[in-house]
């Protein structure tokens, strides 16, 4: 088995409020290993977005802050690091790409411009070449006219653009991790899955690891290795993506897939998951999935489960699955 390239150990990440302190993420648990791409899914506000700012030290201050747990990238503990050293992995070590471009671009410079600034932190390349390097970036994203986009200003460019330019500036740096946060969310379809198959090939060819976050089970199905699926906080389910398809342990895990679109026939019901996702100042008792879960025990009301390993490879954190034969 590949050793891990990224190793996160009991992730507590919280948010000082008026009410106190707020557990964004509640006890993370997850591995990625080299050249792996892990999906994260979860409903909206499930902390996807705040595991990855983790990651990246790049969380909302000064109230977000690291309250427990180990992040250790290639050996580095992150979480121990100073602002120079983080500084001088993000973005060189690890990049990041967001849902919208525009917030990653800046609007007064050139794509050009804007591309070799991250090449001058991490390469010492002449001007010259430094320029070819930058429209070899932007052809390899498969930007047509890459000679001109070298020239532009991102409000030139359309989304699907943007967003690959904000890839070949993630990627200029050869990154060992690539996290990518909804990275095709706010694009249409069809250039939904250029991008994503973009993003496969470069991964195969750099084999750089990809943590990919999305709500989105078909973009799953499309690219990653293994999954983990979270809910307010909590890792509940992390297999292969094979397996959670297949056999989807974790209610929850099993109401995503029910509620799938493409999963109905027509003039089928869509299943939904009964409730909404409860707000973090008003976490259930027990499993906090419990008040929505069809499946509920007793035991669910009053304790949370551990995530458990049930078979070779596949993780849940459900009371139908401790002390049973299943
Ligand atoms: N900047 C912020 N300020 C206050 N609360 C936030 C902020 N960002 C996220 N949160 C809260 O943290 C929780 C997790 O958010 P997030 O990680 O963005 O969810 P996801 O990416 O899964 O949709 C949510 O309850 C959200 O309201
Ligand atoms: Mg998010």
């Amino acid at each position: 088995m590949p050793e891990a390239l990224l190793e996160i150990q009991d992730l507590v990440t919280s948010f000082k409020t008026t009410s106190g302190l707020q557990r964004v993420l509640d006890g993370i648990n997850l591995s990625l290993r080299r050249g792996e791409i892990l999906g994260l899914v979860g409903e909206s506000g499930c902390g996807k977005s705040i595991t990855s700012l983790s990651i990246m030290r790049l969380l909302p201050q000064p109230y977000g802050f690291i309250e427990n747990g180990k992040i250790l990238f290639n050996d580095k503990e992150l979480t121990d690091l100073s602002i120079p050293e983080m500084e001088s992995i993000r973005g060189n070590e690890i990049s990041m790409i967001f849902q919208e471009p525009m917030t990653a671009l800046n609007p007064v410079f050139t794509i050009g411009n804007q591309i070799e600034e991250v090449l001058d932190i991490h390469q010492d390349l002449k001007k010259r070449d430094k320029k070819e390097k930058c429209i070899e970036m932007l052809k390899l994203v498969g930007l047509p006219r890459a000679k001109d986009v070298y020239n532009e200003y991102p409000h030139q460019l359309s989304g699907g653009m943007r967003q690959r330019v904000m890839i070949a500036m993630a990627l200029s740096c050869e990154p060992r991790l690539l996290i990518a946060d909804e990275p095709t969310t706010a694009l249409d379809v069809t250039v939904q899955i250029q991008i994503l198959e973009l993003m496969k090939s470069l991964q195969k060819d750099m084999n750089t690891s990809i943590l990919l976050i999305t709500h989105d089970l078909g973009v799953i199905a499309e690219m990653c290795d293994r999954v983990a699926v979270m809910y307010l906080g909590k890792i509940v389910e992390e297999t292969t993506t094979v397996n959670i398809f297949d056999n989807p342990l974790h209610p929850y895990s099993q109401g995503l897939l029910n509620s799938r679109l493409g999963n109905i026939q027509k003039g089928e019901k869509l299943i939904c998951i009964p409730g909404m996702v409860p707000t973090l100042s008003d976490k259930p008792q027990g499993c906090f999935f419990s008040p929505r879960c069809s499946k509920c025990i007793d035991r669910c009301k009053t304790d949370m489960p551990e995530l458990n390993e049930v078979k070779p490879g596949h993780k849940v954190r459900c009371w139908l699955y401790v002390d049973e034969d299943y």
